[in-house]
């Protein structure tokens, strides 16, 4: 269960470490994604083991850093790693970000994550916009006495990844010359893959893509009201989906190889987000 006093008083704790200035927009880069900011003007770089409420990132290919930096005229809070469920360290830690983000002024999260394609254009290498999501963790961070400082009781679901932001992405993918398919992103606890049947049963219900990650996050920021949008890169084929065994290693090599097609992503990104 969220524990609600401690992380409302770490993200105080944290704000006092950070520069006096609005933060426009956040990103949450998934696994081997933290060096797509190389080379950006920052303002700020904080390890996670420093900031009260997020603890070190223990998942190799997540570097752990807060970094505050400047991106095409907006401040952007970049999150080079996040916390996952089947860590065990609960709930504060996975969604701190996003609280931390909107006490900052942020009204627009974009998250990035490593995920495994199940339906069949998905090769690995693929970035796909998140339209919506199944979560299959077996838990969900609202669960709990309910915190009104986290939204409503029983919060809507019907856009939570936010149509305006998915139609930039799309904009920034046609600029860049990268496509960029749309689809459902399902979430299982982890830390297992999934099994070949699973990844059947996932696909009848309508998944187009596997991870274990991001889904409690878009919980919340769709709970605070805030826009946002989320990049899948299919790292690999889901189980069964190919002959291969999968493995984190497999993960991390293809997401250094897209690191260049995301930055340039991102970067049209936020080109057109600091105009709307
Ligand atoms: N399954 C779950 N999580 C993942 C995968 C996968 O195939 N690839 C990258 N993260």
């Amino acid at each position: 269960m969220i524990d609600i006093k401690k992380l409302l008083h770490d993200v105080e704790k944290t704000k006092e470490m950070l520069p006096t200035i609005n933060i426009d927009c956040s990103l949450v880069l998934g696994s081997g994604m933290s060096s797509v900011i190389a080379n950006l003007p920052t303002e700020l770089i904080l390890d996670y083991k420093d900031i009260p409420g997020l603890g070190s990132a223990n998942v190799a290919g997540h570097a752990g850093r807060l970094v505050i930096a400047k991106w095409n005229s907006l401040n952007i809070a970049i999150f080079q790693g996040r916390r996952h469920w089947y860590e065990g360290a609960g709930w504060n830690p996975i969604i701190f970000p996003i609280i931390l983000s909107k006490t900052l002024g942020a009204k627009t999260i974009l998250q990035t994550n490593a995920a495994g394609g199940i339906r069949q254009d998905l090769m690995p290498g693929t970035f796909m916009i998140i339209d919506d999501h199944i979560n299959m963790m077996s838990a969900n961070p609202l669960q709990g006495p309910h915190h009104p400082e986290l939204g409503s009781r029983f919060p809507d679901q019907t856009e939570v990844y936010t149509k305006s932001i998915r139609n930039i992405l799309d904009q920034a993918g046609k600029t860049c010359g990268i496509e960029l398919p749309h689809g459902i992103y399902l979430a299982t606890s982890g830390p297992t893959y999934e099994t070949p049947t699973e990844v059947k049963v996932f696909r009848a219900m309508g998944a187009d893509a596997v991870g274990m990650s991001t889904i409690p996050e878009s919980i919340i920021a769709n709970s605070l009201d805030m826009q946002l949008g989320a990049i899948s890169c299919i790292t690999n084929s889901a189980a069964g989906i190919s002959e291969e065994k999968l493995s984190h290693k497999e993960v991390l090599e293809t997401t250094e190889n897209t690191k260049v097609k995301m930055k340039s992503l991102l970067d049209e990104f936020f080109k057109l987000l600091a105009t709307t």
